[in-house]
């Protein structure tokens, strides 16, 4: 979407210039969806991805370049088998399903987190989305998938490590930006702002290095009822942020 166009469809109260170029989501609260509804916790995932699609048009129709989704974090390994199962399969049908509209909408879909261990049908997926949209110039939606903010800070130690034993690279030049170079969101800009719905105020693991000066947004409401009004609500409280990165303002 060109900016005159989603100049026209940003809702009259947010200003343009302070909107968030990335924004993160921690979608929680997919099981507690399907508890008070007395479903199966699976169903509350499905309805999340609904809930998803609708951030993602949302975004680029607002003018926001970058959208990253917690999808799987590394400790989900620990829930109950079927359920992880259904997550896994779930991926890789929505991602066979979405592909041709993410073509058309121009989106840019790219995975983060360890995906070595995923299974080979949604590696599959995921190599053949990446590669098919990766010139696409719309909106780029990171998904993250066994992520772990921890072990990406230890893969990027490991790597910076290998590189010193291998006399590429002096332990003095390692610097921040150096560091940011082997993190599995190597290239993309830090979130701006951080929204997790179901009320829960932490991090769970996601984006602990990104996040040093992201602001976070937390609702109360569940991940599948997220809507647009919902979002606006965010980046109206987002906007009205001093966002300070340690300074003073001088008067
Ligand atoms: C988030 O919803 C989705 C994933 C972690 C995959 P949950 O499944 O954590 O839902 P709650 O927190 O149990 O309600
Ligand atoms: C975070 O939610 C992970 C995702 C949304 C993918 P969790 O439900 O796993 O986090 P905790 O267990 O409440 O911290
Ligand atoms: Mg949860």
């Amino acid at each position: 979407m060109n900016v005159a166009q989603s100049l026209i469809e940003l809702p009259s109260d947010l200003v343009p210039e302070k909107m968030p170029r990335h924004v993160a989501v921690i979608m929680d609260g997919n099981g507690r969806w399907a508890k008070k509804r007395s479903l199966p916790r699976v169903v509350g995932h499905q309805k999340g991805v609904d809930a998803l699609k609708n951030l993602l048009r949302c975004c680029d129709d607002w003018g926001i370049g970058v959208l990253t989704a917690y999808a799987f974090s590394t400790e989900n390994w620990g829930r109950p088998r079927l359920e992880v199962d259904f997550l896994m399969t779930l991926f890789e049908g929505v991602l066979r399903r979405e592909l041709a509209e993410m073509m058309t909408e121009g989106v840019k879909i790219r995975f983060v987190g360890d995906l070595t261990v995923l299974p080979a049908s949604l590696q599959r997926e995921i190599a053949y989305a990446m590669d098919t949209t990766a010139n696409n110039k719309g909106i780029q939606f990171n998904v993250a998938t066994n992520y772990g903010g921890r072990q990406e800070i230890l893969h990027a130690c490991r790597h910076i490590a290998t590189q010193v034993q291998e006399g590429k690279l002096q332990v003095e030049d390692i610097n921040e930006d150096i560091f940011e170079n082997h993190l599995y969101t190597k290239g993309i800009i830090n979130p701006d702002l951080l929204i997790r719905t179901s009320g829960e105020m932490r991090l769970s693991n996601f984006l602990l290095w990104q996040m040093a000066y992201g602001e976070m947004y937390v609702t109360s409401t569940l991940w599948p009822d997220f809507n647009r009004q919902e979002f606006h609500q965010a980046l109206l409280d987002y906007q009205k942020r001093d966002r300070r990165f340690g300074k003073v303002k001088e008067e």
